[in-house]
Order: structure tokens, then sequence, then C-alpha cells
């Protein structure tokens, strides 16, 4: 399977375990490591609905707990059509850690949209501006 196949499918299956009662819009990301391994992430939600984290945060903060540092690019499915895109605390997570890595926005049908983190997220806030944290 292509890289880019192998990756939306990861995020299609990690949106299955998604935890979303409240809301009923189910998100999988799967995020792709330099290193090799790609990372799962689903939407968990919470009755103090405020406390809910995306899928995009979940596979984030995931791959950084298991050590991972460097990252190449990020799929994105749902039900939305066309496909849904990070919101802006994601985007700005995402800056953090990952920079500029490519963004691929995923429909059911599986129509991809691929773009970039910085065309999403232009200027961001940044302390390290040229620098990656972590
Ligand atoms: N959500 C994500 O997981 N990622 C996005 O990019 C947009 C929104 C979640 C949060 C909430 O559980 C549900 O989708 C509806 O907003």
């Amino acid at each position: 399977m292509a890289d880019l196949q192998k990756l939306i499918q990861a995020a299609r299956e990690a949106r299955e375990r998604a935890i979303a009662p409240y809301s009923g819009f189910s998100v999988g990301a799967a995020l792709l490591t330099a290193s090799g391994p790609i990372i799962q992430g689903c939407n968990i939600e919470n009755a103090s609905y405020g406390l809910t984290v995306c899928a995009e945060r979940v596979a984030l903060l995931t791959a950084l707990a298991s050590g991972e540092r460097d990252f190449i690019s990020i799929a994105v499915i749902s039900q939305s059509d066309p496909a849904a895109s990070p919101c802006g605390p994601c985007r700005q997570l995402l800056w953090e850690y990952c920079r500029d890595i490519d963004v691929h926005l995923v429909t059911l049908n599986g129509t991809t949209e691929s773009t970039t983190l910085a065309a999403l997220f232009p200027r961001p806030f940044d302390l390290n501006p040229g620098e990656k944290n972590a």
C-alpha cells in the first residue's frame, strides 16, 4: 500500500475508536514520524464539553510521550465533506512540535485534500522562529 494510503488507513482505524457521544462527530488522526512509526489519535469527549480533546492533539501528545520528536505528515479523517481541517489550538500545538508538516484532510469516501501546516497556519505564535521545540 502506498505510504499516504497507509497513513489514511491508520487515521480511519483510529476514528473507529473515537469517543464522541455528545457531538456524534468522530475524528481519526494519524501522525507519520520521521523514525517510521505511525501514531494514531481519535477525539475523546467529556460531559464537561470543554474538556474534549481533538484527534490531532491525542495523536501528537501520544507521539511526544512515546519519545517521538520529528514528524513528516498528519492525516485527519471525519464524516465532514468537504473534509474537516484541524482547529486553531491544534494548529498551534502541531506547529510547535512538528513545524511545517504535510496535512492530509480526508473524507469518509477517501477524497483527500493535501496541504501544509504553514498554509493552514501562516502566522503562528512562535517564541523560537525557525527552531523546533523539544
Ligand atoms: N474535532 C477533532 O477531533 N478534530 C478536528 O479537527 C475538529 C474537531 C472533534 C472535537 C469534538 O469531539 C468533535 O470533533 C466536534 O467538534
